[in-house]
């Protein structure tokens, strides 16, 4: 990645091959779970504004960072000032965080694939289903290896390019897809429209602070934010083409698929549960517990789920091979690695830290860490303590060390830069201030001195 640093042939080759890692699991599975469970419509209302101001803020400003100094997250820190190298370091260590829980949610997409496709479409939608698959041991363990397996065969062998391609061409068929099942729903099913009232209407009463802790955890993890890689695609990308303008493209479309994922699985959860509590609150499981039952409901609902669940899979490899790739980078560069002996010791550390995650529903649901279970605890380790952590010291090196003006600087090579106030306030101001106190109230009310 370090050497032999090709640009983007043009603008649409930036957005894309961004938007490509942007949209996941994350835009998929795990937005819609924190909009169920952290109040609908304020949810929604509150990660918006958040992502045209924060998430707008640093994406570019890390953009703009790997594209000034040409290198990716650790060796541009290192460029600009040496006593931030730490950030790069932290940034870079995220995705390898990430990437075995991620693969362990990968394997249970890849187990329902193979369900509907052997046609067990209708015992998947039971009640109790998804609840003794991932309370077994062997089996998610088994579709775990074979994911996070296959990722490693993509990236040693070097052939990613051509799955990216295949997925981009299907990304389209997955957006119209998760809009069709969303109306299904909505026009066909009872209690389906409170779902839509829930999803799209703030109600006060259902902020806390809590809301913008996930929310903002999420916009990290959506967008790709905080671990680099914006700043390693920034690297990417040539002097003519704006940053601005790219930056808010991504964050369209990126929010875009979150917003139609939610709008597919929240009314759903209200036709079948009446929107009570716990189903809202179900957590990680939200998706793999709703949405077999809308297939089992809808005509022709097996062959939809199959292809459904295809395409969800193959967003999954994209972003997996994404992060993987950026691990196995850091490790040649750092380490001085051959490429083979780095993608396996990414994959040796990934089966490590992932198998604990998937036993964590079985046979270790009663070892837990800060009362959390393993996978939880990774993912609010990264999206809650560490990213948020990257995203202020970046905001901070930005406003005090490099200066807001060196960003602004870069994006004007190619015009104009529109919102160059806003970006200038919230990076300054808004975000250092916003994010400590977010970082401070999630810590103590994991250590459970204050409940938030
Ligand atoms: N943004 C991805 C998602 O929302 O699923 C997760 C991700 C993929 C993060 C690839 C980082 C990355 F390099």
């Amino acid at each position: 990645m370090s050497s032999n640093r090709s640009s983007f042939t043009g603008k649409i080759g930036f957005v894309l091959a961004a938007a490509g890692s942007a949209v996941g699991l994350g835009n998929i599975w795990r937005f819609p779970y924190l909009a169920a469970k952290y109040g609908g419509g304020m949810f929604l209302l509150v990660y918006i504004a958040l992502s045209v101001t924060f998430g707008f803020a640093l994406m570019v400003a890390e953009i703009a960072i790997g594209r000034k100094t040409g290198k990716s997250a650790i060796e541009a820190f290192t460029a600009l000032d040496k006593r931030f190298t730490f950030v790069g370091v932290l940034a870079a260590i995220v995705p390898a965080i990430i990437l075995p829980y991620y693969s362990v949610i990968g394997g249970w997409v890849t187990k329902y694939l193979v369900g509907f496709v052997s046609g067990d479409a209708s015992n998947m939608a039971g009640d109790a289903y998804f609840g003794n698959y991932i309370g077994s041991v062997g089996e998610p363990l088994l579709w775990f290896a074979l994911f996070i397996g296959a990722t490693a065969v993509i990236v040693l062998f070097g052939v990613e390019k051509g799955i990216e391609k295949v997925s981009k061409v299907l990304m389209p068929v997955l957006i119209a897809l998760t809009l069709f099942i969303a109306l299904y729903t909505i026009f066909s099913m009872d209690g389906a429209w409170d779902g839509v009232r829930y999803y799209l209407l703030p109600d006060f009463s259902n902020f806390s602070l809590m809301t913008v802790v996930a929310a903002m955890g999420q916009l990290f993890y959506s967008m790709s934010l905080a671990m680099g890689i914006m700043i390693t695609f920034g690297s990417y990308m040539k002097k003519d083409i704006s940053i601005e303008k790219s930056a808010k493209q991504i964050e369209i479309f990126d929010t875009g698929v979150a917003f139609l994922a939610g709008l597919m699985i929240i009314p759903a959860v209200f036709a079948f549960s009446g929107g009570n509590e716990e189903a809202l609150g179900k957590g990680p499981s939200l998706m793999f517990v709703t949405l077999p039952k809308v297939f089992e409901a809808m005509p022709g609902g097996t062959i939809i789920g199959a292809v459904f669940f295809f395409m969800v899979l193959l967003a999954a490899l994209t972003s997996s091979i994404s992060l993987m790739e950026t691990v196995v980078s850091v490790f040649m560069d750092k380490f001085k690695l051959g490429r083979r002996t780095s993608c396996l010791v990414v994959l040796g550390i990934s089966v490590l830290l992932g198998v604990p995650s998937s036993l964590g529903y079985s046979a270790w649901s009663d070892f837990t860490i800060l009362g959390m279970q393993v996978l939880d605890f990774f993912d609010f380790i990264s999206n809650s303590i560490m990213m948020p952590v990257v995203a202020l010291i970046t905001a901070i090196f930005v406003s005090f060390v490099i200066k807001p003006k060196a960003i602004i600087d870069e994006v004007e090579l190619s015009g104009k830069f529109k919102w160059k106030k806003l970006f200038s306030v919230v990076i300054r101001y808004v975000a250092p201030v916003c994010i400590l106190a977010i970082l401070v109230s999630s810590v103590l009310d994991v250590f459970g001195i204050v409940k938030i």
